[in-house]
Order: structure tokens, then C-alpha cells, then sequence
């Protein structure tokens, strides 16, 4: 082999031996660049005559040429492995199932607090709605619980600035204020008929909204539910009452196999008072009483302050827990896993 084509082999060599696109800029400075190999081999030609310098000439460039060809057959072989990692790298899986947009669903009090206004609805309760913060009489004065009352202690609560009707100040801590609220605006309504002396169409009304208590284990959450009732009229008893919520809790845990008792109690807003218990008579939950609401009939003084008279107009109140029912009907039996907003436990209702 002459020394020319050592030459082009050696740089062959050198260029396979190139890893990188800079390994192969080096590799091909030893053989092109401004002081490599063939540079050097041309600038013998100077001492040479004509006709040597023709034929060396001619065969210095064949050698150049081999190397350049040389050097781009593996610019473009570093080039395609470069392309085919990174296509390896970038590779799809398209077999993976795709990221679709997650189906929302109801939050299982949502669920509950729907089925509740179902149900009234169908008895012919309205839903009312009403603020969370409320003021000090609503909450507390216009139900028949003045300032110095002892049954305040147990409605201990959020507070905020302010403190008047246009200011209120505190998260309710039930769902009662909204009998006086709807009450009141409901005897606005009908005020020219009341003022001539006639009967104002009945109040039949539920609230459910979030309420607030300085509250906080396995069974209480600082924030819960409640939904109110409220049935006011010329002659409505504590018997309707007994209907319609015994026909409640039947439709709501789709049994008829549930009783309901009626356990004497004390509210300042009812006189007489009762806590509602229900016991189911099979399933995991037979046998025992659980309590599901507070009710009684409306205190005259609450009337009064629906700006009624309690001579004219009676009727009854229950206020209930729509979480405990939640608990109830799922068989879940922590309250904070409602509230945790850990998808997994959530997801389950839909
Ligand atoms: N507001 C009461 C509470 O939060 C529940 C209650 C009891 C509401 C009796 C009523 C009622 O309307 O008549 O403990």
C-alpha cells in the first residue's frame, strides 16, 4: 500500500473511531485542517516541476477526496444515530390509554341536600337560601335565645368584625335564622291580606345551607350542614309534623321498615321540643336509635317575631343534619372524610 492510501485509511480509521460530531471536527483537523496531513503533503509540491507537480497533484487530490468522502459518509452516520436516539428517547406509547378530561360528579352531601329538596318539594316545602354570616339576632335573639341565655354556650362560633343587622358578624351556627328570614319576607308578601284581616297563604319552607361551630372530632366538623323546616300556618299541629317527617325519613332510606320517635327535648325556639330518633328494623344498622334532627312547634315568641301572631298562627319547625344522614345511608363512619376532598373517598358516590 503507498503512503497515500495508508493516509486514507488512517483517517477512515480516525473518523469511525469518531463518537461525537466534535470527536469528528477534531479527527478531521489532523487530516484537512490548515496544518493536517494533506495540507502538508501539498505544500511539497512547491519543490517540485511542473509535470510532478501535475501528477503528484492529481494524486494528493484523489486522496483528499477519498477522506472527504470519508469524513461526510460518517457526519451523516453520526447524524442518523443522533436522530434515531432521540426519536428513541421521544418514542409514544400509543397504545397507552389517553388523558381524558375527568367526569365531575356530585359531592355526596350534594347528593343528600338534593334528595332532601326532592322530597320536600314533592310535600310542597319551598327552598329557601340564605347568608352564613349572620347577625346576632337573627341567630340567636329572634329565636327566642336572648344574650344571657345558657343555651348560646353550645353555639359557640366563628366571629368577624361588625355586630349589627347590617353588619353581621358571625357564622351561623344553624340554619334556624332562616325561619325568621323567610318567615318575615313571606308576611311582607301577603301583607295586604294580612292587613284585611285574612289568612296568609301557608309557610312551608326548607333552608339547607353550611353552618359553623367551634367544633371539631370524628363525628363534628367546624363547618357542617343543616337543613331547616318550617311549616307555619292557621292550623298546622305537631300530628303534621309527625307525617311529614316520618314520610321523609321512609322515602329518604328507601325502607318502610324504619320507626321514628319523638324524645322530649328543649329548644328555646320550639315549646313543647323533641329530638327525632329512627331505628331501622334490618340491616347493618338495626336496632339502634340515632338521632337525625331537633323539631318542635314554633314558640309564640318566634312567631311573633316573624311578625305574626302567635293567637292566629302556629305550626312547626325541625332543623337536621344532612351529614349524619349522609353517614347513615352510606354506612361512613367519619364525618372528616366528607371534608378532606381525597378524590378516592369521593368518587365513590358517583
Ligand atoms: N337549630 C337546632 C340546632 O342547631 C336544631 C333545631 C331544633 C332546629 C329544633 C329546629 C327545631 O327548627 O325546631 O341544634
Amino acid at each position: 500500500m503507498n503512503e497515500l492510501d495508508a493516509l486514507v485509511d488512517s483517517a477512515r480509521q480516525g473518523f469511525e473511531q469518531a463518537a461525537t460530531p466534535a470527536d469528528l471536527e477534531n479527527a478531521k483537523a489532523v487530516f484537512l485542517g490548515k496544518s493536517g496531513r494533506i495540507t502538508e503533503l501539498m505544500k511539497g509540491l512547491a519543490s517540485l516541476s511542473i509535470d510532478e507537480k501535475k501528477a503528484r497533484g492529481a494524486v494528493i487530490n484523489q486522496a483528499k477526496q477519498a477522506i472527504e468522502a470519508a469524513l461526510n459518509a460518517r457526519r451523516q452516520a453520526l447524524a442518523d444515530a443522533e436522530l434515531d436516539a432521540q426519536l428513541k428517547a421521544e418514542a409514544l406509547d400509543v397504545s397507552l390509554p389517553g388523558r381524558q378530561a375527568g367526569q365531575g360528579g356530585l359531592h355526596p352531601v350534594s347528593l343528600t341536600l338534593e334528595r332532601i329538596e326532592g322530597i320536600f318539594g314533592s310535600m310542597g316545602f319551598d327552598v329557601a337560601q340564605g347568608p352564613e354570616i349572620e347577625s346576632d339576632w337573627f341567630n340567636f335573639t329572634a329565636l327566642n335565645t336572648p344574650e344571657d341565655h345558657p343555651a348560646r354556650s353550645m353555639h359557640d362560633t366563628f366571629y368577624v368584625e361588625g355586630g349589627s343587622d347590617k353588619a353581621p358578624n358571625l357564622l351561623r351556627t344553624h340554619t334556624s335564622p332562616m325561619q325568621i328570614r323567610h318567615a318575615v319576607q313571606h308576611v311582607n308578601r301577603h301583607r295586604a291580606l294580612l292587613d284585611a284581616g285574612e289568612t296568609m297563604p301557608e309557610i312551608r319552607v326548607i333552608a339547607p345551607g353550611r353552618t359553623y361551630r367551634v367544633d371539631s372530632d370524628a363525628t363534628h366538623s367546624p363547618m357542617f350542614h343543616q337543613c331547616e323546616g318550617l311549616w307555619i300556618g292557621a292550623n298546622v299541629s305537631f300530628k303534621d309534623l309527625k307525617v311529614v317527617f316520618t314520610d321523609f325519613c321512609r322515602t329518604f332510606f328507601e325502607s318502610d321498615d324504619l320507626v321514628l320517635r319523638f324524645r322530649p327535648s328543649f329548644f328555646p325556639f320550639t315549646e313543647p321540643s323533641a329530638e327525632i330518633d329512627i331505628q331501622f328494623q334490618s340491616g347493618p344498622l338495626a336496632g339502634r336509635w340515632l338521632e337525625v334532627a331537633g323539631s318542635g312547634q314554633v314558640h309564640p315568641n318566634v312567631v311573633r317575631n316573624m311578625g305574626l301572631d302567635p293567637e292566629k298562627y302556629i305550626g312547626f319547625a325541625f332543623g337536621m343534619g344532612p351529614d349524619r344522614l349522609t353517614m347513615l345511608r352510606y354506612g361512613v363512619n367519619d364525618l372528616r372524610l366528607f371534608f378532606d376532598g381525597d378524590i378516592r373517598f369521593l368518587s365513590q358516590f358517583q
